[in-house]
């Protein structure tokens, strides 16, 4: 169905993920900016998305590209200012394309003025009452539990008194140090939050992506890690009795900040990152009174396999559809390997885990099916009912910088392991613009945060532009063909049968009207026969018919069929 209320976008919007740190930069220094993306605003217009998401852009000592802010309600100075940030804001709604922040409220940095000000004062003190501080073992020379920080090491550090020596206390920081996780009891840091979201959508922000949205309440007395588990947190593991993730009280914070959204015309809209083993714990989060959406990871960590890509799509809707909540579709975000590597590598025999916390491959991607897959993952998540996730860089099929050295690797998770875990600057190398220049295009003085490999300027937006077979223009192609057909968007689906598994078809919407859009991606070793009678869009060149009617659809290859 096409968004007939403006109010129901992110029901099905298209939505392009900008990590603003890698995107363009302007003003040369080698760090993307927010002058570097309202020059670029005419490429998302010409892309055809409906929204972009900004990773975070708030005043931060950048320990963990942002994610450890110290004033949410100031813009980084590497950036620019709230006056720019608004008129990006305002230029965007000018374009048609609505704007999403990130927010992060599991955790401040370190910087922020609620933890200086625990800093400043002594055990017991209010200003201590908004994190999780506890006394340590053995005396206080040991952490209070064994728990450990996603990005590796305890997830514990020791708070110094005011005059630097120990207190024996221990603050909690399920991630780096830096970025110590707030205490939600307290009654100050929810008014944080308020102020901070009010504060950005009077300045036309249309929803905030919310970080670590399953993290914020941990359990009473916390307690130990269930024992099949480890200390050791992995997002999405299969184990659903965490004590510092998907408590029930979390819930409560997610409808104090929906009655927000909703007094603001027309309401703004939340995504959460909601990182739990089940669609149906997922889906708790999606109540009508909650959040509008959330990433579906379960999608993002599918294999390629049929069968198993069936259950992932079927159990999100079903599960999502419970409580009268759209899915979404994510195949690549700035924490994950690009999808062409991933792919690559399966197609190679290999597995390269979904989240880029552990080890790199030994293997070589295959990357010729890589590139095949990764555009037919993009044909087919696009013909799915929801709204969809596009990571910078996608739309141009960049793959994973596997090779970047040591000393410029600047992922917490790789310091805190030695360089063992902790590869997610791979994706996060900055987006070539132009064919030529030392940093294709990206700054004007050919300055760039992260080394960007050689070979890139054939995968720059100008080199891609025109080009028929390029990504790029499959890219545009597929979001201009989702929004003129009236089929796609929201809505159902239902699966057509006497198909292998390894081939999907479903057909769009379910029943028997038209128009209808078929969606069939061969997962497969084999061409596989799709009954059709014409081909709206493929992501490889054009199908054969077949033998007796119908076209045939090769491995690693979706198309739109009607
Ligand atoms: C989320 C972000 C990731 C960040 C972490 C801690 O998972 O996507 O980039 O490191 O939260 O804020």
């Amino acid at each position: 169905m096409p968004i007939t209320n403006d109010a129901d976008w992110w029901r099905n919007a298209v939505i392009y993920q900008i990590y603003p740190k890698s995107w363009a930069d302007a003003d040369g220094d080698g760090f993307g900016d927010i002058a570097g993306i309202r020059a670029h605003l005419p490429h998302l217009a010409r892309l055809g998305v409906d929204a972009i998401w900004i990773s975070p852009w708030y005043r931060s000592p950048q320990s963990d590209g942002g994610y450890d802010v110290s004033d949410y309600r100031d813009i980084d100075p590497i950036f620019g200012d709230v006056a720019s940030a608004t008129a990006l804001v305002d230029e965007a709604h000018d374009l048609g394309i609505k704007v999403i922040v990130d927010i992060v409220p599991n955790h401040t940095s370190s910087q922020h003025r609620f933890f200086q000000e625990l800093l400043a004062s002594g055990p017991g003190s209010d200003a201590w009452a908004r994190y999780h501080c506890l006394p340590g073992r053995d005396g206080g020379a040991t952490p209070p539990n064994a728990w450990e920080s996603v990005f590796g090491g305890p997830a514990w550090s020791p708070i110094p008194g005011p005059d630097g020596t120990p207190t024996g206390w221990w603050y909690l920081h399920l991630f780096d140090a830096s970025q110590p996780d707030l205490h939600w009891d307290h009654p100050d840091v929810h008014a944080e939050f308020l102020d901070t979201l009010r504060f950005w959508f009077d300045r036309g922000v249309d929803g905030f992506r919310i970080d670590v949205a399953m993290g914020l309440v941990k359990a009473p007395g916390y307690p130990p890690m269930p024992p099949q588990h480890g200390d050791r947190h992995q997002l999405l593991d299969e184990v659903t009795d965490e004590p510092m993730w998907d408590q029930p009280g979390v819930h409560d914070i997610w409808r104090e900040w929906r009655r927000v959204a909703n007094q603001y015309q027309p309401p703004r809209a939340f995504v959460g990152e909601v990182w739990v083993a089940t669609a149906h714990a997922h889906a708790a989060y999606l109540r009508p009174d909650e959040l509008h959406t959330a990433f579906n990871f379960h999608h993002l960590k599918a294999p390629w396999n049929g069968a198993e890509l069936r259950r992932v799509v079927d159990h999100s809707l079903y599960e999502a559809g419970l409580v009268g909540a759209p899915t979404t579709w994510v195949l690549e975000n700035h924490d994950v390997p690009r999808v062409r590597t991933r792919f690559g590598l399966e197609a190679a025999g290999a597995a390269l885990p979904s989240t880029n916390t552990a080890q790199l491959p030994t293997l070589e991607p295959d990357d010729a099916r890589g590139v095949a897959r990764a555009r037919a993952a993009l044909v087919f998540m696009l013909g799915l009912p929801g709204s969809a996730y596009l990571y910078q860089g996608q739309e141009l099929g960049l793959p994973e910088v596997l090779d970047l050295p040591a000393d410029v690797r600047q992922d917490p998770a790789f310091r805190r392991t030695n360089g063992a875990e902790g590869f997610r600057d791979g994706c996060r190398v900055p987006i070539p613009w132009t064919p030529d220049g030392p940093s294709f295009g990206f700054s004007p003085t050919g300055a760039s945060w992260l080394p960007m490999p050689a070979d890139w300027g054939p995968l720059s937006v100008q080199a891609q532009q025109g080009d028929p077979t390029s990504m790029l223009e499959l890219t545009r192609r597929a979001l201009r063909a989702r929004r003129a057909e009236p089929a796609l968007g929201d809505g159902d689906l239902t699966w057509v049968s006497g198909l292998t598994d390894a081939c999907l078809v479903l057909r769009r919407p379910a029943g028997a009207g038209d128009p209808h859009v078929l969606v069939a991606m061969n997962l497969g070793d084999t061409p596989a026969v799709v009954d059709a009678e014409s081909v709206l869009l493929t992501s490889a060149g054009d199908l054969e018919p077949a033998e007796g009617g119908g076209f045939v659809l090769p491995p690693d290859t979706a198309a739109w069929l009607r």
